[in-house]
């Protein structure tokens, strides 16, 4: 059987399992008791100007088959075949043996992925918390930051809830002030929000809070110019990177905020509930720890941030796997790709009658999240029948979509959904 034969299907069907099962050895990954995925063939280096064969062969690294399109990268991704081999190896070493002597390895697996997870980031281990999501880096950040009835928080409208609504109610408890800023449509430039936050920071602003590419619209906000100016203000700053870790080339000394969230299962292509929050060696002494428990990290701040109890090690471990298939081909290579199917998706929607982007198509104000507005159409009976008729997988919005591809989709499916979301505009759903 050969690698393109499953893609053909719905996934593994169970025929091919069997078959799977019976070929063993180096046509599938299979453990003694079945690890149910091809391997491919080995991922060719990165060429120069990666060709739509090169990206096949990406593709080819995932389990999603070719007649899936979900390109919903902002919300979850599907994980690449090292990360999930990673997860299944050592989930299957630590339930055959899960005595202290034999689970002791995996600390040392813990300790690699955190470094990785710095070099990824461009920054050092000592300032590395391996959490759960960005929901729960986010919430250590409102909850460890000492703040009182005197002190001032900035956030934004369009912020997730958990960097949002984690404030508000947070506010409440402790009397401190949450403002409020608005985000708006179109992007009105970097600029724009430079001077609206430096307009906005008051003598009581203690943190800012903002999201690196927001997952309503799609929106870049200048990360490193708004660390800056909170800084020569003395205000500390929570920059949500759900929507940049795993998608940009983050580089965390360049921008130095105080403290940076991300997930492993959305651009990272990495396991569910594992992600990462960076505490800038600055800002060790001004955040307590939320959770104390038994087991810590190695370094740093992980000693004290990083005691959270029974921890999935295997997951951790299969983090760091997804972190270097995508460093393998290249971070820098990573983000162009995405940015280039978004820029084709956009370009080929806004010739469709009807169809009104809301996000920015300026390639410095938006990387890979697209957001658009469809008029004369029950917007959830399109997402419906582009997932029930063409296996297309997007996003709902009130009145539209959103579509986030990411470097394992094609033109060839970013194409498909064009032409399936200009049918149904043109014939009704
Ligand atoms: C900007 C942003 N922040 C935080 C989150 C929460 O991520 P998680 O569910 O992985 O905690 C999301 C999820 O979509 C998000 O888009």
């Amino acid at each position: 059987m050969t690698a393109h034969a499953r893609r053909d299907g719905d996934g593994i069907s169970r025929r091919n399992f069997a078959r799977l099962l019976a070929a063993g050895g180096s046509a599938a990954l299979l453990g003694k008791t079945g690890f149910a995925f091809e391997r491919p063939a080995p991922l060719p280096q990165t060429p120069t100007s990666p060709d739509e064969a090169f990206w096949r062969s990406v593709r080819e690294q995932f389990p999603m088959p070719m007649n899936v399109s979900v390109m919903n990268a902002a919300n979850l991704c599907p994980s690449s075949l090292p990360a999930l081999e990673a997860m299944y190896e050592n989930t299957k070493d630590v339930d055959g043996n899960p005595s202290f002597q034999n689970r002791a390895k995996m600390g040392e697996g813990k300790v690699n992925t955190r470094k990785i997870l710095a070099d990824y980031l461009h920054t050092t281990p000592e300032q590395i918390v391996i959490t759960r999501n960005t929901s729960e880096g986010n919430n250590f950040v409102s909850s460890g930051v000492e703040l009182t009835a005197n002190d001032e928080v900035i956030i934004f409208n369009h912020n997730h809830p958990s960097n949002n609504v984690a404030w508000k109610e947070k506010a409440k408890r402790y009397g401190f002030t949450v403002t409020e800023l608005e985000v708006v449509n179109p992007h009105p430039g970097p600029d724009y929000y430079i001077d609206l936050v430096r307009r906005s920071i008051t003598a009581r602003t203690k943190l800012l809070s903002f999201t690196h590419q927001t997952n309503t619209v799609g929106d870049l906000f200048p990360a490193k110019e708004l660390c800056q100016l909170a800084h020569e203000h003395g205000v500390l700053v929570l920059v949500d990177g759900a929507q940049s870790f795993g998608l940009m080339d983050v580089n965390l000394s360049d921008m130095q905020p105080d403290f940076y969230t991300g997930s492993a299962h959305k651009w990272p292509c990495g396991p569910k509930e594992t992600g990462v929050l960076f505490i800038n060696n600055r800002a060790h002494d001004k955040i307590w720890p939320s959770i104390h428990s038994a087991g810590r990290g190695d370094v740093g701040i992980s000693r004290t941030f990083e005691s959270l109890g029974q921890r999935d090690e295997p997951a951790i471990i299969a983090f760091g796997e997804a972190l270097k298939f995508q460093q393998q081909i290249g971070m820098k290579t990573i983000q162009a790709r995405s940015q280039e199917l978004a820029q084709s998706l956009m370009e080929q929607l806004k010739t469709i009658e009807g169809v009104t982007l809301t996000t920015s198509q300026d390639p410095t104000l938006s990387q890979a999240v697209v957001v658009f507005e469809a008029s004369g159409i029950d917007a959830r009976k399109l997402y419906n029948a582009l997932y029930d008729n063409e296996k297309i997988g997007t996003a709902g919005r009130a009145n539209g979509l959103r579509i986030s591809p990411h470097f394992y989709n094609l033109h060839s499916e970013i194409d498909r959904t064009v032409a399936a979301i200009k049918h149904y505009m043109t014939t009704g759903v």
